[in-house]
């Protein structure tokens, strides 16, 4: 079935890491549409504007390639938000929901403050009816206090509100949008001015996705669906990481023990692989803001079940810094350790709750002095996020923290080096080269399980990887 109203015009706020790639990819794939996105970050627009395309802001695989094919035909990006959406049958809201640093549920609950921002700024454009759409993963029943705002404030116009929760995986999105396992869109399924906003949406995605992928469900459950499948992908990491901690201790290798749990269809192979921690922008805050809502529930055993997905984390990023640090003779003061890679994951130049971050940290407590190197990650970046923690002073982090531009540069004449992102250029890089110019005996430290245990050793290291 096709729906009544045909999408003409899409506006997205907020051009990260999920609206910038998402509007890219219904852009390509929908020339009939034309698709703006808006963002109040002048300088995050002007690089979505270079003419370079190779400076858009955002590193992922082949996005570069889908944006030089759209922009400018049916892609934009402005900073002029009431225009965009003034124009729009359909606006996307894709801004950031940091957890709270303040007030009530403070580390915990999700800040809706830029989405009320957004309701109120549509409500008071709007001249039309629109259909909006939840991209941000937001707790549960936010749809409500959407329709509230948007009713309340309005000019009298009809808005649909839609959740359309986001799935794909920074580093593959641009795989993960033109192949995903499923688009889940929820709405009022009891109405009909609900059954055809979501057909509205299901037609944008129906030009490359079959009907079978596409999932509607009601605004709850799709609201909840996203924390869910976070927790569950979560859950699968701090599980492994677990048993990581005592394979180290047992005549058991992680690796091997991810393998044979894995060929169990049950099971399955995928998000078993053991590291120094998950990060990113989603993880953590997805069931943080589960267990709030959980406890604002009184359902404080569910609340502490997703809680221990949390600790384990952090108690993994710690256990490995606090290896470090005893293998390097219970003192790595003074001492130069190089980290490779800065990102939370490979293919991605975003930083967000990487695990690097908080590893440095404890080693810079420690008194060592951090040498970091990330192909897709800038200082700027890096120095931004130690000084975000409010550990230390910004010219105490200055001073015992530097950027440099090739892994060796960050490995001459360092007592241990970190292997923090699994970049792929890092398992080839010349080791043995790498190994000559470090200070002796010189530490490698695998917190990815990249590199080959028995060359390396071969070579001279001494060679710790996560779980083995
Ligand atoms: C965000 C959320 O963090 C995530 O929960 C959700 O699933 C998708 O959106 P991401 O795209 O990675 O993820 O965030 P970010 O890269 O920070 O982009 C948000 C953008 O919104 C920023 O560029 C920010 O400037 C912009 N923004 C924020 C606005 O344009 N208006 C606002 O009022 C607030
Ligand atoms: C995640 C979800 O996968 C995605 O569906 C959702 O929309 C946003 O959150 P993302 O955070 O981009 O995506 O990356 P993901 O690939 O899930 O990795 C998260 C973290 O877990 C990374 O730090 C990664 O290195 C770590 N991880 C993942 C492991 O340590 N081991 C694994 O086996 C898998």
């Amino acid at each position: 079935m096709k729906s009544k109203k045909q999408i003409k015009n899409i506006c997205c706020i907020g051009a990260g890491y999920v609206g910038g790639p998402t509007m890219a990819i219904i852009a390509q794939k929908s020339p009939e549409i034309n698709v703006t996105v808006v963002d109040i970050n002048a300088k995050r627009i002007a690089a979505w504007n270079d003419p370079d395309v190779e400076k858009i802001p955002i590193y992922e695989p082949g996005l570069s390639e889908v944006v030089a094919e759209a922009r400018g035909r049916n892609l934009f990006f402005s900073t002029d938000v009431d225009a965009a959406i003034d124009a729009a049958d359909m606006i996307f809201i894709s801004v950031n929901t940091p957890t709270k640093t303040y007030g009530m549920g403070k580390g915990m609950a999700a800040d809706l403050k830029y989405i009320e921002l957004c309701a109120r700024q549509i409500a008071r454009v709007a001249k039309n009816d629109k259909i909006i759409v939840e991209k941000s993963t937001l707790p549960v029943r936010t749809a409500e206090a959407l329709k509230r705002i948007l009713d309340n404030t309005g000019n009298g116009v009809n808005f649909q509100i839609l959740s359309n929760p986001e799935f794909l995986a920074e580093g593959t999105a641009v795989t993960d949008l033109h192949k995903p396992d499923r688009v889940l869109i929820g709405g009022d399924l009891d109405t009909e001015a609900g059954r055809e906003a979501i057909q509205a949406l299901v037609d944008v995605y129906g030009h490359w996705v079959s009907d079978d992928n596409i999932l509607t469900t009601n605004v709850w459950s799709s609201e909840l669906s996203k924390l869910t499948a976070n927790a569950f992908l979560a859950q699968r990491v701090s599980s492994i990481n677990a048993m990581s901690e005592l394979c180290e201790v047992t005549e058991a290798d992680v690796q091997e023990v991810a393998k044979a749990i894995g060929m169990d269809s049950r099971i399955g192979p995928k998000f078993l692989k053991a590291s120094v921690g998950f990060g990113g922008s989603c993880f953590q805050k997805d069931i943080l803001n589960l267990v709030y809502i959980a406890k604002s529930f009184g359902l404080n055993e569910v609340a502490d079940y997703w809680e221990q997905v949390i600790l384990m984390n952090d108690h993994q990023k710690r256990r490995f810094a606090a290896k470090i640090v005893k293998t390097l003779f219970n003192t790595v003061s003074g001492k130069k350790i190089a980290l490779l890679g800065w990102a939370f994951k490979k293919d991605t130049n975003d930083t967000r709750e990487s695990a690097a971050i908080y590893v440095a940290d404890y080693l810079l407590n420690e008194q060592a002095e951090i040498v970091v190197y990330d192909p897709k990650v800038t200082q700027e970046q890096i120095l931004a996020d130690l000084d975000y923690l409010g550990t230390r002073s910004e010219v105490e982090n200055r001073a015992q923290v530097s950027v440099v531009n090739t892994p060796e540069t960050a490995c001459a004449e360092a007592h241990a080096v970190a292997v923090m992102t699994e970049w792929d250029a890092f398992k080839t890089l010349d080791w043995e080269a790498i190994y000559e110019g470090m200070l002796k005996p010189a530490f490698l430290f695998d917190g990815r399980r990249l590199l080959d245990k028995e060359a390396l050793t071969a070579i001279g290291f001494d060679f710790y990887a996560i779980g083995s």
